[in-house]
């Protein structure tokens, strides 16, 4: 039997929580398509930080490798200062596993969770793959004079040609795979950025001519592709951008997609290990309540079973979450409002798959 070693981070707030609802369908998932998950906790988060001073030890990163995934809950605590959880953690483990992609599927599954007028499941459909560990991520830059009033501080958008090329290869890879309108779209802002931006146009542009004339070839600035998010999704199938474009754009979508209650996502190294999370935050006020929409955390379990090669059982979760929403049962996707609690949620889903 196929077994695989699952990292789990249940991380902060109402992360545990989804977690468990998540580690539910997985086991029913795993016994009906005959493998096995075995799975390491670790409890780095806010809380830890807050005793220890630690956020994300090497000796965790080390361990991490030797999974086949890490599965993440939610990390964020209102007593710790932004940026070092962000940072110390969720960051860290992009960069040190090089999880040089973001994987953010947006899927609109009933057409009363869209805030948008007029659109229906079948025109919020599409993919964004967003380049992950490079940009103005990097952190290249820094501050003199600080605290003077002559203070000067610089973040630079840094690429380089094989960092844009992977993940271009990826987001080509995807759309072929995908196999729907076949069509990647490079969100970028050509116009302004005359550097980086030319530089993804041309990697965009050269590496479809060469290597995948069936897929169409499509570009929008991104204030623009902001507008047509809202004004006409149904344009789009694959989307590839940088990385701090890719961050503001999922967000976005994220919410004409019904909200961070179903929004998923993951963290992928395509040759190393991936992590995959729910968008949403740690929630402190829902903290322990049962109230926190699971569905997110369901959904990206099962991009973990897509990417570890268990499709059947990825697709399996994947029809679940549409049927038990459809099912009629969860009256909205927002916290509080779904007219039954986080684990009534998961149990349904759980039986689906
Ligand atoms: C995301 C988050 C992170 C990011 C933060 C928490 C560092 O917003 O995963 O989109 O900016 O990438
Ligand atoms: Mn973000």
């Amino acid at each position: 039997m196929k077994s695989y070693n699952i990292a789990v981070i249940g991380g902060d707030g109402t992360g545990p929580e989804v977690t468990r609802e998540a580690i539910k369908a997985l086991d029913v998932a795993s016994k009906k398509f005959g493998f096995q998950l075995n799975y390491t906790h670790y409890d780095f988060g806010g809380a830890r930080y807050l005793k220890t001073g630690e956020t994300l030890p090497d000796s965790a990163i080390a361990e991490f490798r030797k999974q086949h995934a890490i599965f993440l809950g939610a990390i964020g605590h209102p007593d710790v200062k932004p940026g070092i959880l962000e940072v110390g953690i969720l960051l860290k483990a992009r960069f040190a596993l090089d999880q040089y992609i973001n994987l953010r599927p947006v899927k609109l599954y009933r057409t009363e969770d869209c805030p948008l007028k007029d659109k229906e499941p079948k025109d919020v459909d599409f993919v964004v793959v967003r380049e992950n560990t490079g940009g103005i991520y990097t952190g290249v830059g820094g501050v003199v004079q600080k605290d003077t009033p002559m203070e000067i501080a610089t973040q630079v958008m840094i690429y380089g040609r094989p960092v844009v090329d992977r993940c271009m290869k990826f987001a080509y890879d995807y759309a072929r795979r995908r196999n729907k309108k076949k069509m990647l779209t490079l969100v970028h802002k050509c116009n302004v950025l005359t550097h980086c931006g030319d530089l993804w146009v041309r990697a965009h542009k050269e590496m479809g001519d060469r290597d995948y004339p069936d897929i169409q070839q499509d570009y929008n600035h991104v204030d623009a592709c902001t507008m047509w998010f809202v004004k006409q999704p149904e344009w789009y199938d694959v989307i590839v951008t940088e990385n701090l474009f890719g961050d503001i754009i999922t967000d976005l979508a994220a919410i004409i997609q019904g909200g961070l209650g179903v929004a998923a996502g993951g963290n992928i190294n395509p040759e190393g290990v991936s992590m995959f999370e729910p968008m949403g935050g740690s929630a402190p006020k829902y903290t322990g309540k049962n109230v926190i929409n699971p569905i997110a955390a369901i959904a990206a379990a099962g991009m973990m079973l897509d990417t570890l090669g268990e499709t059947k059982a990825a697709q399996a979760i994947d029809k679940a979450v549409t049927g038990s929403l459809n099912s009629g049962k969860i009256k909205s996707l927002a916290a509080g409002r779904m007219g039954m609690g986080t684990t009534q949620v998961g149990d349904l889903i759980a039986a689906a798959v």
